[in-house]
C-alpha cells in the first residue's frame, strides 16, 4: 500500500537511517563514517525519482552514492527504487547509498572540502528567465561551491535537454575557468548509449525524440593532469601515423 501524507512519509523515511538521511549536516566530514569505508563519493544534485543513482549504485559497488533531493516525497520514492535495484542483487541492504535531504545552496554545510569525487547535474530545473539565472545549478556561483567540495580527482557531469541551460552552463564553465571534455550536442544519436545509466527526465526526453546535451567538467589538479596527458599522448599518435601536428596543452 502506498504511503499518503506527509506525515507517513516522513515516519518511512524516518524508520530508514542506513539508506536516507534527513540532517546530512550531522556527517559534514565523516561521509565515510557513514558508509564504512574509504571509497569516492559521487553525488546527484536533484536526483528527483532516483532512478539514475539507484541504478548507478547498484552497477558500481566500489563508489558511494549520494542522491540529493529537496523533498521528502522524492526521497521515499528513491528508497523504494534503490532497495528494489539491490533486491535484484540479491542483498536486502543498500550498502553504497545515502539519500539525503538537502538544498545545494547549502552544500557547504554538508561536505568538508574535498570531500566529493564527482558531482552529476541531470536535468538540473532550467530556469529560463534570465532574472532567475542565480538559480540555474551551474551558476558560476554554484561551479564554486562544487570546486571547494570536489577532491583532486574531482569531476562534474551534466546533462540537460535544454539548450537554454547548456548554452548558459558552457558559458558560466568557461568563466569559471573551468576544463570541459566529452561535449555532446545529441548524447543519443547514434543509438541509445547502453554504457551510461539513464535518469527519469532522460528517459522520457529520448522517448519523445528530444536530443540531450552533455558534457564533463575537469576539476582536480590530479583529474586535469590526467586529462592533459592523455590529450598529449592522443595528439603525439595523430602526429605518427601522420595527421596533422598541433602543439600538446601545457
Ligand atoms: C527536473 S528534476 C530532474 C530529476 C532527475 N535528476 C532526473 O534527471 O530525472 C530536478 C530535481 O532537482 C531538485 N532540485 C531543484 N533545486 C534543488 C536544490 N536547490 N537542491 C536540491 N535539489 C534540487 C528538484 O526537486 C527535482 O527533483
Amino acid at each position: 500500500m502506498r504511503l499518503r501524507g506527509r506525515k507517513n512519509i516522513r515516519e518511512s523515511l524516518e524508520q530508514q537511517p542506513d539508506l536516507v538521511v534527513l540532517e546530512p549536516q550531522q556527517w559534514k566530514g565523516r561521509w565515510h563514517e557513514f558508509f564504512g569505508n574509504d571509497h569516492p563519493i559521487h553525488i546527484e544534485l536533484g536526483m528527483g525519482k532516483g532512478q539514475f543513482i539507484s541504478r548507478m549504485s547498484g552497477n558500481n559497488p566500489q563508489i558511494n552514492y549520494i542522491g540529493m533531493d529537496i523533498y521528502d516525497e522524492l526521497l521515499r520514492r528513491g528508497s523504494e527504487k534503490a532497495r528494489a535495484v539491490w533486491r535484484e542483487n540479491g542483498q536486502d541492504r543498500v550498502p553504497n547509498l545515502a539519500l539525503v535531504r538537502g538544498n545545494v545552496e547549502y552544500l557547504e554545510s554538508m561536505f568538508e572540502p574535498g570531500e566529493l569525487s564527482r558531482i552529476y547535474l541531470n536535468f538540473s530545473d532550467p530556469w529560463p528567465k534570465s532574472k532567475h539565472a542565480r538559480r540555474r545549478l551551474t551558476h558560476p556561483r554554484f561551479l564554486m561551491k562544487y570546486k571547494e567540495a570536489l577532491d583532486a580527482y574531482g569531476e562534474i557531469h551534466f546533462k540537460t535537454d535544454s539548450l537554454t541551460l547548456f548554452e548558459f552552463s558552457l558559458n558560466s564553465l568557461a568563466q569559471t575557468g573551468l576544463q570541459m571534455r566529452n561535449i555532446s550536442l545529441h548524447l543519443h544519436r547514434e543509438g541509445i548509449r547502453d554504457d551510461l545509466v539513464m535518469t527519469e527526465y532522460e528517459t522520457k526526453f529520448v522517448g519523445q525524440g528530444m536530443p540531450i546535451y552533455r558534457l564533463e567538467a575537469v576539476i582536480g589538479d590530479k583529474a586535469l593532469a590526467e586529462y592533459r596527458a592523455e590529450v598529449a599522448r592522443e595528439l603525439e599518435d595523430q602526429a605518427r601515423r601522420g595527421g596533422a601536428k598541433e602543439p600538446a596543452p601545457e
